[in-house]
């Protein structure tokens, strides 16, 4: 079966709703989200403006920041010193890839933690792993655990859960996520030796390696739960292009006990754990 994850995005989105209507009647605060686009990247572009349409659908303040490709690495530190300290911004993302001049580390550091909604900040990752509350933690990893649940039901204690890929942005938090659900973790990853035969041990299998239809049905134990986190255009024999996961979708289907599909399985969630973020930050660290 299918995990439909626009479905599961649109019930987050009106619990977030209704959120942002109580912080508003409550405490006069309506959670602001910035976003920063440096460049002309297609698909970033079409992030963006999915981003932007859905915090305002919340009740939210979308602002987006477009910069020219030739932008200093300086000029973009400084509108994130302004955005640190405009009150009306809770939530600070800029959108990555930057381009080559730019060092994403040193953008990534000078977001205030508070306001790091991306959870890719040294501090937020760091509360993440140890457990501490007030961590902002990354959206992708976040939809993960929301579909696994959605199927599975709240309690994934004992279930296996096998991520391929070691990513900062995917694979490492995605796993301290999953060990925090009481799961049984491993991280396989280029190096793994027997690649399918651990994959098949995975009660929960989550792929983010951004290799196009890798995982076959042959990996996956019968009945396993399947979060395909792969973005991946490819070419058709046709000269058209279509969107597919680092899953081969017809092949493990009818094996998987369920399989998020791509597009319209992570994808959505990670913009509705954006907008979640936006509303924490707003509700801990708003003024
Ligand atoms: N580019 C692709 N995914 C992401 C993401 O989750 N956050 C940011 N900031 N940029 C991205």
């Amino acid at each position: 079966m299918n995990i439909d994850g626009k479905q599961a995005a649109a019930e987050l989105r009106v619990r977030l709703a209704k959120e942002v209507d109580a912080l508003q009647s409550e405490r006069g605060i309506t959670p602001g989200l910035t976003v920063v686009l440096v460049g002309e990247d297609p698909a970033s572009q079409v992030y963006v403006r999915n981003k932007v349409k859905q915090t305002r659908e919340v009740g939210m303040i979308s602002n987006e920041i477009r910069l020219d490709e030739s932008t200093t690495e300086e000029a973009l530190l400084t509108i994130l010193a302004e955005l640190n300290i405009d009150d009306t911004v809770h939530g600070i993302l800029v959108q990555l890839p930057l381009p080559k001049h730019i060092n994403e580390e040193k953008i990534i550091a000078t977001i205030k933690p508070e306001k790091d909604v991306d959870g890719f900040h040294a501090m937020n990752s760091g509360r993440l792993l140890n457990g501490e509350k007030g961590a902002l933690v990354p959206c992708t990893p976040q939809g993960c655990v929301i579909l696994a649940k959605h199927h599975l039901g709240d309690d994934l204690s004992g279930k296996h859960a096998v991520i391929i890929g070691r990513s900062n942005i995917v694979g490492k938090p995605v796993s301290i996520l999953f060990l925090q659900e009481n799961c049984t973790v491993t991280i396989a990853h280029s190096r793994t030796q027997d690649l399918p035969n651990m994959c098949r041990q995975a009660d929960i299998l989550v792929a983010a390696v951004g290799r196009p239809e890798m995982v076959k049905a042959d990996w996956v134990k019968p009945g396993a739960t399947v979060i395909d986190v792969g973005i991946n255009r490819i070419e058709l024999s046709d000269g058209k292009t279509k969107l597919v996961g680092d899953v081969d979708f017809n092949d493990v289907s009818p094996v998987a006990g369920a399989i998020t599909p791509v597009p319209g399985g992570v994808g959505p969630m990670t913009i509705a754990c954006l907008l979640k973020n936006t509303v924490e930050a707003a509700k801990i660290y708003g003024k």
